[in-house]
């Protein structure tokens, strides 16, 4: 299957942009936060290499780290950022650049907590220079205590010629989740910080993907509507039900079961965007709520059982519930009145 180019998020691609200006551009001294938050495969990462790719001017000095995910290791994101790059020039310590980059030569324990946190900072400082440069944290909600206290200070270094760039799932994911929120708000607090809580998809954007995929013929309505409502917009999991039917037509991501890996409950946007109910709607999820039966319905409200049917089915298509139990669930949750009478 083709990848598919990021739909939606130009908002967050603009917003990110302009801050990147700020600094860039009009010299505001730096530095300047972003932090993109988002469960899982919502599109974070995707976001900031598109981010990257469209600044300008291109950053003079661009330092990117991850969280290793196995095993995690004090100063990774350091570590990730020295990996292969000269580091004579820089004048510090050697044995203190050897213990921040991981290498297994390292002396242990040669230098207290806080002296190798100096240390981390003054050896981003030197990599920065003159600026302007983009920090790219990945992944902070699995990053060690050290790289996250590392965050923190650089967050407040003062002049700091770099753009934050950070993305986390929520610190309730995170591996040490109170450290991780308490870091997230201390970037967040940064003046000027952008935050960014991304969400799944629309209807639209999910239409926008399949377009993509099945060459540019619009799809149906129906198939949009049900490939939402089995990812629950979330882009991960839209990317990976197309490759489990690539080269088969847009018909078999209706007809197929799901792919085992991906039959958890999918997360549901919590207001669909088009959730606009009619009175009649409201009146028949008023209903459902009370836990009549389509019949028990139809009678309450003078319709026939048919056209309660056909509410039921708009009312699952707009609350973006998978039942009539779900359904009223989602009344309850958003305050819809009960049904008057
Ligand atoms: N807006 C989008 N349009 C199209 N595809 C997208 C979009 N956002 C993400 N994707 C695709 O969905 C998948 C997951 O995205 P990504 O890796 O950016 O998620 P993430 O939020 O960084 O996840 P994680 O929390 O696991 O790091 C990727 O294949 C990506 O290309
Ligand atoms: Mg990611």
């Amino acid at each position: 299957m083709m990848p598919v180019s990021m739909v939606g998020r130009a908002g967050e691609l603009a917003e990110l942009d302009r801050a990147w200006s700020t600094l860039a551009v009009d010299g505001r001294p730096g530095p300047v936060v972003a932090v993109l938050t988002g469960a899982a495969g919502v599109g974070k990462s995707l976001l900031v290499a598109a981010a990257l790719e469209a600044f300008t001017p291109r950053p003079a000095v661009l330092l990117s780290g991850a969280a290793r995910l196995h095993s995690p290791a004090p100063y990774d994101w350091l570590a990730a950022v020295l990996s292969g790059r000269g580091t004579s020039r820089l004048g510090l310590p050697s044995d203190a650049l050897a213990w921040l980059a991981q290498h297994p030569t390292a002396p242990r324990e040669r230098y207290a907590p806080g002296t190798l946190l100096r240390l981390a900072v003054r050896t981003v400082r030197l990599l920065v220079g003159a600026g302007p440069a983009v920090l790219v944290v990945e992944d902070l909600h699995a990053l060690d205590p050290a790289s996250l206290n590392l965050l923190g200070e650089l967050a407040a270094a003062p002049d700091l010629p770099a753009l934050l760039l950070v993305a986390s799932r929520p610190a309730a994911d995170a591996v040490a989740p109170d450290l991780a929120a308490r870091v997230l708000s201390r970037l967040c607090g940064v003046r000027g910080a952008v935050r960014q809580h991304l969400g799944p998809l629309g209807p639209a954007g999910v239409a926008e993907v399949l377009t993509q995929v099945y060459a540019g013929s619009p799809p149906a309505p129906r198939l949009v509507d049900a490939v939402w409502q089995r990812t629950g917009g979330n882009p991960y999991m839209l990317t990976e039900l197309l490759a489990a039917h690539a080269g088969q037509g847009p018909d078999a991501l209706l007809r197929h079961p799901l792919p085992e890996h991906l039959r958890v409950p999918a997360p549901r946007p919590a207001v669909p965007p088009d959730a606009e109910l009619t009175g009649r709607e409201v009146e028949v999820l008023g209903c459902l709520v009370a836990g009549m039966s389509n019949k028990q319905a139809a009678r309450a409200l003078g319709i026939s059982v048919r056209t309660v049917t056909v509410h039921v089915s708009n009312l699952l298509r707009k609350t973006g519930s998978a039942s009539r139990t779900e359904a009223a669930l989602w009344a309850v949750q958003h305050r819809v009145p009960a049904r008057p009478g």
